[in-house]
């Protein structure tokens, strides 16, 4: 009789028996090890309880629940009583430094149980690409940049902040620019306009979409930044007019786009005007301090760059102070604490020699964290997105409406 040959199938689920078994048991083994590790590292950093009994003293660490099975190392644990999750992220470094990690992320689940995901690199050394699909609108969540827990760093352009960025040069502002705007330029309640005297951020890469008319760009014609400048102006104070009753703050939509306004280094700007006329300057300096004083409510956000964001280096302390969201990248440590507060005065050292694209960050939402920005790949692929994905210019420009003061 001709039977089936069942020796292979017998071969086969016995050795996936085997395989399975062992893997279960490697599993056990890690598991042992962290719960142990987990403990010592607890103890060491003075996150536990001394009990003290009749046979002398114990000692209670947060318990060590289970670890998840899967990619990467991931495990649950108690909380004691009185400790909150925010205990754990202040001893993060220290605690993934005893359990052979880089750094560890704390995640709250449920009552007093939190989860532990241990990072295995530096997020910040990796680059961060950006996602290939821009905003649908301006209420979108804009990536900033990978933070040091590896999670995604957000912002909303609707919030109601200004943005400073300084930075050494060749330290990422403008990489950090282009990524932001590429995630911006399609969607239909946005319009990015601004000055750039580079010509790089703005300017050409925005040839033939709907966002170039109110970019001025080059050193050549300054006037041409002027008045730009006194066009966003007029158009605010257009909006801040005809503002309906009971409303305080325009909603951007279609028809009043919320205008990012671009400064691509502002005090290169200034620095070019007063060379020339000390009445251009101030011109320039007036309207950028409108801007960013009215400009919230009437859907303006203004995003300025500087190498140093020094007083007098763009408009003022008063200018300055407008700014909720800042980011430094590469700078001396005093200008660190010039821009975040002392909070940030002992990152200074550390800050002065960060790797381009390695920014610190501080805003409301925001406790100040250092993040890696994304990375395009090249200035090349910034003007390919935006040949890709900006709106497009069409026949009446947004730009035509707006009454010349
Ligand atoms: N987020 C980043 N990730 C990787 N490399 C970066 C990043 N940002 C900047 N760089 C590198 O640093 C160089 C200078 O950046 P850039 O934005 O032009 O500096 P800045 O505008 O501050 O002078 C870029 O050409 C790029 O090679
Ligand atoms: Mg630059």
């Amino acid at each position: 009789m001709a039977g089936i040959d069942w020796r292979p199938t017998l071969v086969t689920r016995l050795r996936d028996r085997f395989l399975e078994q062992r893997a279960a048991e490697a599993h056990r083994h890690l598991e042992d090890d962290l719960r142990m590790l987990w403990r010592e590292a607890c103890t060491g950093v003075g996150l536990c309880h001394y009990v003290h009994v009749a046979a002398g003293t114990t000692i209670r660490t947060p318990r060590f629940g289970g670890l998840r099975h899967g990619d990467g190392l991931v495990f649950s644990t108690e909380l004691l009583p009185g400790q909150e999750p925010d205990d754990l992220r202040a001893q993060a470094t220290r605690l993934a430094h005893t359990l052979g990690a880089h750094g560890l992320r704390v995640e709250p689940l449920a009552g007093r149980w939190v989860r532990i995901v241990l990072l295995q690199s530096d997020p910040l050394t990796a680059r961060v690409p950006l996602p290939e699909l821009p905003l649908a609108h301006g209420a979108g969540r804009m990536v900033l940049g990978r933070g040091e827990d590896g999670t995604a760093i957000t912002h909303r352009l609707t919030g109601p902040a200004h943005l400073a960025v300084q930075g050494q040069n060749g330290s990422g502002k403008s990489v950090f620019t282009y990524g932001l705007l590429a995630q911006l330029c399609a969607a239909p309640d946005v319009l990015i306009t601004g000055s750039d005297i580079t010509g790089l951020v703005l300017g050409r890469a925005f040839d033939g979409t709907a966002h170039r008319d109110l970019q001025a760009t080059g050193t050549r014609d300054l006037l041409e930044h002027a008045a730009m400048l006194d066009r966003l102006v007029a158009e605010m104070d257009h909006r801040l007019d005809a503002m309906p009753a009971r409303q305080d703050a325009v909603t951007a939509s279609e028809w009043t786009p919320l205008v990012l306004v671009v400064l691509e280094e502002f005090p290169g700007l200034l620095r070019a005007a007063q060379a020339r006329d000390k009445k251009l300057a101030e011109r320039i300096t007036s309207a950028v301090l409108r801007l960013v004083s009215e400009g919230r409510k009437a859907a303006f956000r203004v995003l300025m760059l500087a190498q140093r964001f020094e007083a007098n280096a763009v408009g003022g302390g008063y200018a300055r102070d407008q700014f909720a969201l800042r980011l430094s990248f590469r700078v001396p440590a005093d200008s660190l604490a010039m821009l975040h507060g002392d909070d940030a005065r002992p990152l200074g050292p550390a800050h002065a020699n960060a790797a381009p694209g390695i920014a610190y960050l501080s805003g409301p939402g925001h406790d100040c964290t250092r993040l890696r920005a994304p990375y395009l790949g090249g200035y090349g692929e910034y003007c390919d997105r935006l040949a890709r994905h900006a709106r497009r210019a069409s026949g009446e420009t947004w730009a035509d409406w707006i009454e010349v003061a």
